[in-house]
């Protein structure tokens, strides 16, 4: 009987231990901040307790870790790495304020907060990333000098499988998130904030990434609310609101020779105000890679007092002198523009001026209705652009041809 009973008791207490092993995947290892010795004073550089928890965090076994910031100021002076891979699923729980170096020196890399080699990373919380760049706007020389350097707030390259849920991103010294050969990633309820004269503090950037889907989310900052360039495919965006700012802009494209093709944009229900363009799409006009941009989708657009509401250059050169090689050898192919209202700035509400040599094709313009604010009735200017036009069409569609 002893015999059988000690038996039960062995074969119970290892039933418990597989539940014990198995737990963690319903409720991830915490590890909070304070625990490791971060101050929550705004002062007490916490640079070397974040990494230390990273690392334990990430080689953890057992499912998943959970890194929490409880509220309170958390200064982080220098550029933080997050490196994967991991063995353990991180959740990244954001309530606090991580505050970066105001001296821009302090960060001697391109990214602040960086992410990196990652798959199934969780960033969400009630919490503020603070850049506090404004000691460095002054200094920004990047229309100048191409080496120009200040850090971008926070950075995702080869990360899978992610997405960050809230949290805010204030004041960025030089652009606010980055995205690198990021796939499967989505963004849901971020609010990001700058002045609207700060230099280069795009809100979003993405480069050779795919399957980002970006809802609810609030930009408002100097440069573009999301930005699109080279090797980006399938993205899904709804649901933004975007001003101040330059827009949600694809491009500019085609300046450098290993450029890749942009295909699968969709923009939504979303709401541009106040910013100097909006639907916005820019290639140089003497481009060294011959790349295609196509399947893009931009529906139920509210633009409110927008400089170029809808604006296809493919003459592009920010600043001269430029060199007048000849046209862009980019491809823009099958657009649909679908009820697109409000205001214009600019007496040009619609600029369609697409290559010489690749003139766009397939573009489609269904109710479109944009006013002019002050200059009479708004405008379209069109170069080399082919499609169709139904519905309300204010301005006059002026497309060259189907
Ligand atoms: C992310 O996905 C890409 C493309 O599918 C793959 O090449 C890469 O190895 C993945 N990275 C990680 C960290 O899983
Ligand atoms: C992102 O959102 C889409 C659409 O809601 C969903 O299908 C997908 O599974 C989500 N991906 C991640 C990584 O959360
Ligand atoms: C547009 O921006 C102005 C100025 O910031 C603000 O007063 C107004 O409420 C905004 N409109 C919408 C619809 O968000």
């Amino acid at each position: 009987m002893a015999c059988i009973a000690s038996a039960l008791k062995a074969l119970c207490l290892s039933l418990l231990f597989v539940a014990i092993a198995s737990r963690p995947t319903n409720k991830p290892e915490v590890f909070n901040v304070l625990r490791f010795g971060a101050k929550p004073d705004g002062k007490t550089d916490s640079i070397n307790v974040f990494t230390n928890i990273w690392k334990s965090a990430c080689a953890s076994k057992g499912g998943s870790s959970k890194i929490y910031v409880p509220k309170g100021t958390f200064y982080l002076g220098g550029a933080v790495e997050f490196v994967g891979p991991c063995t353990n699923q991180i959740e990244f729980v954001i309530d606090g304020t991580l505050l970066a170096p105001s001296n821009p020196g302090d960060i001697e890399k391109g990214t602040w907060i960086n992410f990196m080699y990652i798959n199934n990373l969780l960033i969400s919380g009630a919490g503020t990333l603070d850049g506090q760049g404004k000691e460095s706007w002054p200094l920004n020389d990047c229309r100048k000098n191409p080496n120009c350097k200040l850090a971008k707030t926070m950075g995702f390259s080869f990360v899978n499988n992610s997405r960050i849920n809230g949290i805010t991103s204030l004041n960025s010294k030089m652009g606010h998130f980055d995205f690198f050969a990021v796939h499967h990633f989505n963004i849901t309820g971020v609010t990001i904030k700058a002045p609207g004269d700060s230099p280069n503090t795009d809100g979003l950037k993405f480069g050779s990434c795919s399957n980002i889907h970006i809802s609810d989310t609030h930009i408002g900052t100097g440069d573009d609310c999301i930005a699109i360039l080279s090797g980006v495919t399938d993205m899904d965006i709804s649901n933004v609101k975007c001003g101040p700012g330059h827009g949600i802009s694809v491009g500019s494209l085609g300046k450098g020779k290993d450029e890749k093709d942009v295909n699968g944009l969709t923009v939504r229900d979303t709401v541009f105000n106040g910013t100097s363009d909006g639907i916005r799409i820019k290639t140089w006009e003497s481009s060294a890679s011959q790349i295609v941009v196509s399947n893009f989708v931009y529906e139920n657009i509210h633009m409110i007092n927008v400089g170029n509401p809808i604006n296809i250059d493919q003459k592009y050169c920010p600043y001269p002198p430029c060199e007048k090689k000849g046209e862009s050898h980019v491809q823009i192919q099958d657009l649909k523009l679908k009820n697109i209202y409000g205001t214009s700035k600019n007496k040009v509400a619609v600029k369609l001026k697409c290559s010489k040599s690749f003139p766009c094709k397939n573009v489609e313009l269904v109710d479109i209705d944009l006013e002019g604010v002050k200059d009479g009735p708004s405008t379209a200017v069109c170069e080399n652009v082919h499609g169709s036009a139904h519905g309300k069409m204010v301005p006059q569609q002026c497309l060259n041809g189907p």
